[in-house]
């Protein structure tokens, strides 16, 4: 993961997409203006409307538009399984053969940002902390594993031959019928878990933190697993300075309620990471709090890790922290850490002073009034 210069001007992409994207995107904008970056912020298309009307819920203008940028922040999207969105088209694109494909997962893979970095504090005075004193940072692969999208349903019959010879335990399926059973591949390569363990450990190094915890099931799904936790082994003896952990996904789950102290860095393949993520997320306030960065060498993008939730689409009563925070990782991205530090502590004394908060938080403060008094603190 390569962290920039400074610049004297940016480019960045904005991207609301979706429901409360449009509404936490708003709200960052105030918190950003207010620390004067030099920018020029361009709007790009993306989201439900996009994929309705064109067929593409992420049009090739907006991916040009990634292509010139510094950065891009990202609101939400609404996604909906293939036959419910395709139903959704309008008339004329009906029928095509148009798949619904998450604009934010082709975007992690088109522009190879390989590195989903969620940091997870407790700011002092949040309600919803678990416990006092939680300071996690999840690295989570973000363009491979179950991810790769390598899937089939109904499985084709040439796939089915194959594997009858070649995959003993196979013959346990492989006597269904068509449309009975569906595979996911889970796809984890040398060059990609390299990728990502090593931008965990580098992270640990820049940041004086003590531990990296490997998170996988090696045991049981030994192939992909297994290639994850010996390239692990590999990369962690470049740092010796390091504690190297390693923790099976499942037992994790339940050490990291019972003692969150005892964690420091954390990186898994794809689907750990998204569940462990959302883990450490809920125990330093939901999704409200849960902020997030997709970083490749060229480009990076941020977004709070929430959806577009449609029951309070328009209603401005949602957290906007989560996405002022992730726009505070952005400035650290850009090399703007000064800028970055403005907008985290003037996050944390309104959390502190816990006057203005929105309903996940006790309160009823609207989306604004919360990114208004976080500008007012800087
Ligand atoms: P969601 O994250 O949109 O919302 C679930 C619930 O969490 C909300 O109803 C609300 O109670 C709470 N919540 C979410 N953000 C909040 C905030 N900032 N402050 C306070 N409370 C908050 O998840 P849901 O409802 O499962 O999905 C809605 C749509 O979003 C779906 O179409 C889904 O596919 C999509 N989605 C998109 C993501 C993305 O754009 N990266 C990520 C997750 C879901
Ligand atoms: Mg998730």
């Amino acid at each position: 993961m390569s962290e920039n210069q400074k610049k004297d001007s940016y480019k960045i992409a904005w991207l609301p997409g979706d429901g409360i994207g449009i509404e936490v995107l708003e709200a960052a904008k105030i918190v950003l203006d207010k620390v004067n970056l030099n920018a020029e912020y361009i709007h790009g298309d993306i989201g439900w409307e996009f994929w309705r009307t064109e067929g593409d819920a992420l049009p090739q203008r907006t991916i040009d538009l990634l292509k010139t940028v510094d950065a891009a922040m990202f609101g939400a999207i609404t996604s909906k399984p293939v036959k419910a969105a395709e139903e959704e088209l309008v008339p004329e694109l009906k029928g095509k053969g148009l798949v619904y494909r998450s604009p934010i997962v082709r975007m992690r893979q088109m522009f190879d940002l390989y590195t989903c970095l969620r940091p997870c504090k407790s700011y002092p005075g949040n309600p919803l902390n678990y416990k006092e004193n939680i300071d996690l940072v999840v690295f989570r692969e973000n363009t491979e594993d179950l991810y790769a999208g390598v899937e089939f349903n109904p499985v084709p019959d040439e796939l089915v031959e194959v594997l009858k010879n070649i995959s003993k335990p196979f013959s346990a399926f492989s006597t269904l019928s068509k449309g009975e059973f569906a595979i996911s591949c889970k796809i984890n390569t040398k060059k990609g878990s390299d990728k990502i363990i090593r931008a965990a450990f580098q992270y640990a190094r820049k940041h004086n933190r003590k531990k990296v915890t490997i998170v996988h099931k090696a045991n049981v799904v030994r192939a992909t697993d297994g290639l994850f936790l010996d390239v692990a082994k590999e990369v962690a003896k470049d740092y010796p300075e390091i504690i190297f952990d390693e923790a099976n996904v499942d037992a994790i789950t339940m050490w990291l309620l019972k003692n969150p102290h005892n964690y420091d860095v954390l990186v898994a393949p794809n689907l750990y990471g998204d569940i462990i993520s959302d883990l450490c997320a809920q125990m330093v306030g939901g999704l409200g709090f849960g902020c997030s960065g997709n970083i490749g060498n060229e480009l990076a993008v941020f977004e709070p890790t929430h959806g577009s939730a449609p029951k309070y689409a328009g209603m401005y009563k949602v957290n906007p922290i989560a996405t002022i925070l992730a726009a505070k990782m952005m400035l650290d991205w850009l090399g703007e850490t000064e800028k970055a530090n403005l907008i985290e502590n003037a996050t944390a004394a309104v959390i502190k002073e816990g006057k203005v908060r929105t309903y996940d938080m006790g309160g009823n403060s609207t989306t604004l009034e919360i990114a208004e008094e976080i500008a007012k603190k800087i």
